[in-house]
């Protein structure tokens, strides 16, 4: 009986090892998603084990849960019969042009990151491409937050005058709200160059725009004429790119980007060949096996 069971595991343990490579394998088209763009987490820390740790991963749960449904959400939850201090605020928020699925796995992919890179901390945020998580034990919702977090510029354009008037027209739309309807997320386009920008939901309209025109301003003054450019202030950000290249968030020029996703292309691959022959010894092994407790139960 013993043996059978033993069998038993060593195919569920092959069925999750399966599984593990195949997701491994298939998640490259999430990648630009997934991207990470930037994370922190407040100096305090609170005690493992207390009232508010409790609170933490049930915010964490219920902002996972809410993103199956909406692209924005805030939860506040605290510990009945307990003091404020166990007071804990939390939001996220989805780009724009996520399907629900889409938006459900870019905030699982957060909220896992937040936990492993925040350990016990009172407060943390984390930006992917895709999505937005924050939490904390002041009250930040609803309020306009223009920190910039995020600054990136591209390579100079040099003396492209029609580049530069293409990105300051994808700018100005994107500063002019996407076509007159307030919309907190936007994407223009003018030949090569595309732009998005993208607020938090808690802004007003009004709050939205006022830290859309700052981040542009940004952008403007900051990058000047570059290739492409990313601002991410607290409530908000915008970035635009040229030629759909995107922006990384290591930085570096198109060129070198260009050659980083070939490189990144290769790598799948070859990881990809690597695992599949990993796979065929693992299973060849394990059908020796077989075999050979066959064997042994026949003498
Ligand atoms: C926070 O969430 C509540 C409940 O879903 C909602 O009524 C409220 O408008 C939200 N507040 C902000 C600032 O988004």
């Amino acid at each position: 009986m013993s043996v059978t069971n033993n069998r038993a595991l060593s195919f569920s343990s092959l069925c999750v090892f399966l599984i593990t490579i195949s997701s491994t394998l298939t998640t490259p088209s999430n990648s630009a998603t997934e991207s990470f763009v930037f994370g922190g987490c407040s100096q305090l820390k609170y005690t493992p084990g207390s009232p508010y740790e409790n609170n933490v991963n049930s915010l964490l749960t219920s902002l996972v849960n809410s993103a199956m449904y909406n692209t924005y959400n805030n939860y506040t939850t605290s510990t009945p019969n307990s003091n404020t201090q166990d007071t804990l605020y939390g939001l996220y928020q989805c780009r724009g042009d996520l399907q629900n699925n889409e938006c459900s796995h870019c905030i699982s992919i957060a909220v896992g990151q937040i936990g492993t890179l925040c350990v016990d901390s009172l407060g943390g945020a984390l930006q992917l491409e895709g999505c937005l998580v924050k939490y904390d034990n002041t009250n930040f919702i609803g309020v306009e937050d223009k920190t910039e977090v995020v600054k990136k510029c591209g390579p100079s354009f040099g003396y492209d005058s029609d580049a530069l008037t293409r990105r300051d027209a994808v700018l100005a739309y994107l500063g002019t709200g996407d076509g007159g309807a307030y919309k907190s997320y936007r994407t223009s386009t003018s030949g090569a160059v595309q732009g998005v920008a993208q607020c938090v939901g808690d802004l007003s309209p009004s709050e939205c725009q006022d830290c859309l025109s700052d981040a542009i301003g940004r952008l403007r003054t900051e990058c000047g004429a570059t290739a492409w450019g990313d601002v991410y202030l607290a409530k908000c950000y915008v970035r635009y790119m040229t030629g759909g290249v995107r922006s990384r968030a290591t930085g570096g020029q198109d060129d070198t980007n260009n050659n980083d996703d070939e490189i990144e292309k290769t790598l799948a691959i070859i990881i990809g060949l690597i695992a599949a022959v990993a796979l065929i010894i693992v299973f060849i092994s394990f059908l020796n096996k077989l075999c050979d407790d066959g064997k042994g139960g026949n003498k």
